[in-house]
């Protein structure tokens, strides 16, 4: 018998991180075996609120109620020893482990001999009662983020925690591996076995799954409802108060279009686990135009990108731009004005320790003459250069020397997509750019994408939000099982035939 819930409440929770006042006397109730979705703009205090209450970070003031009882929380295992989880924002598995590795590694007290059959037994008994599964002997580096994403959740339920912490669960997921985790997850409140706290910035998924919302502004709660009399339209005015954009683009018709500026012909490339992922993908984008591939994750998305900035070797193929082969090296991605984003911002395409400042100036962050401190950061030139992109990125910091990592992750990937937007872009290459941002923040970026088409930048869009694509894209491309397997022009698309391609693909599961 699985014991009930606990309930959960946090009273006059206040947290300040230097000038920002991150949480202002913040109250909350959970109430046992229900679902709770947590919504505010980005910046506004969802995350911190989640991390002092898992003791990741102290409170400044305030309390925790587990039960009705003061508990006091100074560290993640203490909540752990509540039975209180957390799935964040950015990923916590160990890449070079296999998933079985990363469950049994989980837990807090491991004993000085693994038994490796019966954890492996216990494992696979316990996948085949979850409703989606992962093959326990892949190493997660070879995991597509939505697969990751599965694998975090999972790990919370094997190691026994009845009150969940999901921040941002589904923006690695395609809207149907969402609806599936989410629905889940409110199956497993629903039937008194789970408490679910969900952070997200997509209100369909409130409205169709959670039962009480609370929303933040500016580290202070200002509403708290039943989904039940929620609206949408609703939830997002008290979110941002009154002035958001969250108008769609509008797609002028491109007659005349130029030249293909990328070409990329019958590619094949391997993935991690040396089987094939790219499997014979062609396509081609002109400047001036938005080219968007559809598909669910781990269709070799992932490696094609890769492929692209030269990260990954292709075993055949050809890949030209301008018409001139191309291997992603640094200096034909600087020759051509080619700019790639690619998943895990912060992760990838940024420097943490860095401030937002340089973050945003930088352009080959990576690059050995900046890490061994012999580029010359010309200070003076940066300075009015990051404050107009932190001005029109709407990019919330306590100051342009903060450090990156200190900056909630909807402005840290406002920072990487200000500075890659800001270039002069010939060839925009871009993989789930939305991810994680507010509405607000989505409406300027795909205004900024837009606007790079206009200059006559060729764009390609690989989004597993498939609405995404087809707000943005003159031509809608499905990717699956490693080739492009369908293609059809905006005017035409066919939102039911391009899911039925998409669900051709192999599963990620
Ligand atoms: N470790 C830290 N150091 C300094 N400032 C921080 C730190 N963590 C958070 N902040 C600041 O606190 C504020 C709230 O951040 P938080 O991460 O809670 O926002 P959020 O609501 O989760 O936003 P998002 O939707 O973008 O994830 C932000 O202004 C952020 O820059
Ligand atoms: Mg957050």
């Amino acid at each position: 018998m699985m014991p009930s819930p606990p309930e959960v409440e946090i009273v006059d929770f206040s947290k300040r991180f230097g000038a920002v006042q991150a949480l202002d006397a913040v109250s909350v109730r959970f109430t046992a075996g229900r679902m709770h979705a947590l919504l505010g703009e980005n910046g506004a205090g969802k995350s911190t609120l989640v991390k002092c209450l898992m003791g990741y970070y102290q409170a400044d003031a305030g309390h925790i109620l587990v039960d009705r009882q003061r508990r006091a929380i100074a560290h993640p295992y203490d909540a752990h020893a509540l039975g209180l989880g957390m799935v964040y924002q950015h990923f916590t598995l160990v890449p070079q482990m296999s998933v079985a590795e990363n469950f049994v590694l989980g837990r807090e007290r491991l004993p000085a001999v693994l038994d490796w059959a019966a954890e492996h037994a216990a494992l696979r008994e316990f996948m085949a009662r979850m409703p989606f599964r992962l093959e326990l002997r892949r190493l997660v580096a070879t995991l597509a983020a939505g697969e990751k994403q599965k694998l975090e959740i999972l790990k919370q339920l094997y190691l026994g925690r009845q009150f969940l912490v999901l921040d941002e669960p589904t923006s690695v997921l395609t809207p149907g591996e969402a609806d599936e985790v989410l629905g889940e997850m409110r199956r497993l409140a629903d039937a008194g076995e789970l408490t679910v706290i969900l952070i997200t910035h997509k209100l369909r998924e409130v409205m169709e799954f959670a039962q009480d919302v609370t929303i933040l502004r500016g580290g202070k709660v200002v509403a708290r409802i039943d989904v039940a009399d929620a609206s949408e339209q609703r939830l997002a005015a008290m979110m941002f108060g009154q002035s958001h954009n969250t108008a769609k683009p509008e797609l002028a018709s491109r007659a005349g279009l130029s030249a293909n500026y990328l070409e990329i012909e019958h590619l094949h490339a391997l993935g991690d686990r040396g089987t094939a992922a790219v499997a014979g993908a062609s396509l081609a984008v002109r400047s001036g135009e938005i080219v968007g591939i559809a598909g669910v994750s781990g269709n070799g998305q992932k490696e094609l990108v890769e492929v692209l900035a030269g990260q990954r070797e292709a075993e055949s193929g050809n890949l030209r731009v301008a018409g001139r082969t191309f291997n992603g090296t640094r200096r034909e991605l600087e020759q051509y004005g080619v700019s790639l984003l690619t998943e895990e911002p912060l992760a990838n395409a940024a420097v943490r320790p860095m401030s937002v400042m340089e973050n945003l100036s930088l352009r080959q962050f990576d690059q050995p003459p900046l890490a061994r401190g012999r580029f010359v950061l010309d200070r003076r030139a940066m300075r009015p250069f990051a404050e107009d992109l932190i001005r029109r990125y709407g990019i919330r910091t306590a100051s342009l020397f903060a450090r990156l990592d200190t900056l909630s992750g909807g402005n840290i990937q406002r920072t990487v997509l200000a500075r890659e937007l800001s270039r002069d872009v010939r060839l925009l290459i871009m993989h789930n750019p939305c991810v994680g941002l507010d509405a607000a923040a989505v409406a300027e970026i795909r205004g900024q994408i837009m606007r790079a088409r206009e200059r006559g930048a060729a764009i390609l869009l690989i989004s597993e939000d498939l609405d995404e694509i087809l707000d943005l894209s003159d031509r809608v491309l499905v990717m699956a099982a490693g080739r492009i397997s369908h293609e059809t022009d905006r005017a035409s698309a066919d939102r039911y035939e391009i899911g039925r391609h998409m669900a051709q693909g192999r599963l990620s599961a």
